[in-house]
Formats: structure tokens, sequence, C-alpha cells
């Protein structure tokens, strides 16, 4: 079973013993808990590739808006552990609200930018700032120091969220490297998501128009516009965005090799978003 710790202090404590033991290499992976098959992948990943695995599970206030789901965001710490120790990993850092922003919001933070403004965050405005800022903090505590490799274990799902976190990287000097995970689904084609849970059968039905679409267009089966009206044509789905663009910069350009269709949308009350390489 993996140790978990609680406060920065033992993290470092149990990283620190762990190093002087001779790990050469530490993998961390971020998590807001609630595991799928898609993190666990995305573990196991890390555990191949690491001697030193280190696992986050904190649902970060600073990146849900006022009227999201922070409250029920669904928390199984316990199951989590449980299924990350099958999986091999060393330590869960699972940290309170508190310990990781003593006296509430941070005074000093990390900002998205432009490239945080568009898509997810045209809806979902400071998300990326609060994912940002966690992240940041993460790589602050886990940092394990000169001469050991640090790697940090991303999924292509949010794929905003990677190509902010690659630029924060190369904007900081983070000495870490990002290692990209491809997207987990289900049989059906359902991008897995903490969130899949809060569907009924219905709506997760109608919700595999998202993947089925983006499959379309990337097949060319489909124009963009064609393609938007299927998603929001779809009984019980409202489009947020479908767009495509350039992989590096999420500038918008047409239907094209190599282009990203990013894709969001509302299935019921729950806001739900894929992508697919072109
Ligand atoms: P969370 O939604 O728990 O996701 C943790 C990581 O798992 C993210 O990198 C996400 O892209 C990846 N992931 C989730 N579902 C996936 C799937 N079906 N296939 C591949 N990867 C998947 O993303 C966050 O948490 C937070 O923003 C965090 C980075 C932890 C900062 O709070």
């Amino acid at each position: 079973r993996p140790v978990v710790c609680t406060t920065v202090a033992e993290l470092r404590d149990a990283l620190e013993t762990r190093v002087s033991q001779g790990v050469t290499s530490v993998g961390l992976f971020p998590t807001m808990g609630a595991l799928h098959d898609g993190h666990l992948r995305i573990a196991r990943t890390a555990r191949d590739e690491n001697d030193l695995v280190v696992v986050s599970v904190f649902v970060n206030p600073l990146q849900f808006g006022p009227d999201e789901d922070f409250d029920s965001y669904p928390r199984h710490l316990e199951r989590d552990v449980s299924a990350l120790a099958d999986c091999g990993v060393d330590v869960v850092f699972a940290p309170s609200t508190e310990q990781m922003y003593p006296g509430g919001v941070p005074v000093i933070s990390v900002t998205s930018g432009r490239a945080g403004s568009v898509l997810e965050g045209t809806t979902r405005p400071g998300h990326f700032d609060g994912a940002l800022t966690v992240v940041n903090k993460l790589f602050m505590i886990v940092q394990p120091g000169p001469g050991i490799a640090f790697r940090a274990y991303f999924g292509e799902k949010d794929a905003q969220q990677l190509l902010l976190i690659q630029r924060m990287v190369r904007d900081f000097n983070h000495r870490v490297h990002i290692r990209p995970v491809p997207i987990v689904r289900s049989g059906e084609g359902l991008a897995l998501s903490s969130r899949n849970q809060y569907l009924t059968a219905d709506d997760a039905a109608h919700a595999l128009v998202l993947n089925r679409t983006l499959r379309a267009l990337a097949a060319g089966e489909l124009t963009l516009e064609q393609a938007r009206n299927t998603i929001d044509g779809e009984p019980g789905v409202t489009l947020d965005y479908l767009v495509t663009v350039d992989p590096d910069t999420l500038a918008e350009t047409p239907p094209r090799a190599g282009a990203l269709a990013l894709a969001a949308a509302w299935v019921g009350p729950t806001r739900l978003i894929d992508n697919m390489k072109i």
C-alpha cells in the first residue's frame, strides 16, 4: 500500500528518505481523485517509467467557478488509495485545502494569459489560473533536486490544460519533463471522466455523440458546420464549442491533417470535453 501523506512536510520527509535510499527518478501524477481507468492507466505508465511514483489527490477549489461542482465533486480517498496500491504507486499526497492554501486564496499565483482565456477559459473564467497555480505548487513541493529525473504526467483528454502546463514549464524553467498520456475511452468511445458518474443512462448514451462526431470530422466525413449541428442536434446535448486548432498555439485553423479538434458540450447538466487529432 502507498504511504499516504497529508502535509507538505510529511511528503517531503517521505521523498527525502526514498531519495537518500538511491531513487534516481521520480514520477508525479496530479489528480483530483475519484479515479477511473483513465487515471489508473496514467498511474501505471508513471510506475513503468520511474523508481518512485507520487500521485496527488486534491480537489483544488481555485479551479472551480462559483456555480461549478466543487462541493459535489466526488471524493473517495479510501477507494482511490486501494486502486493506486494495485498500480504499485509508492506515495499518495492528499492534502487539506488549508495545507495547500494556508489562510485562504494565495496572494501570489499563476495567470494563464490569453491561451487560458479561450475555449475552456471562455466558459470557465479563472479555471486555468487555478489549475496552473496548484500544479506549480505540486512541482515545487515534489521537485527532487539535481541528478534525479523528474517527470510529471498529464492526460491528453485535457488538451488545453496540457498545453498550458507545457507553457508554464517553459516560462518558469521548471526542471520537470512533461509526459502526455493518450485519452482512455469506454468501449463505446466515451472519454472517461470523473464527471461521467453524474450522467444518467440516457445522458451517457447521448454523450457518445461527441466522440462519434469527432471521429467523423477527423475522417473528413463531415464539415465543421455539419459536425457542430450533429452534436447540438443530439437530444439532451447542447454544444458549447467545436473548433479545430493548431495543437501548439490553439489558434483556430481549418480542419486539416495535424490539426486538433476540440469539443465541449453540456449533456443534461454535466459539461463534458473531448478532442481528437485530425
Ligand atoms: P483530473 O480531472 O482528476 O485529471 C487528472 C489527470 O488525468 C489529468 O491530467 C487528466 O487529463 C487525466 N485524465 C482524466 N481522464 C482521462 C482520460 N479519459 N484519458 C486520459 N487522461 C485522463 O485535471 C485535473 O484533475 C486537474 O486539473 C489537476 C491537473 C489535477 C490540477 O488540479
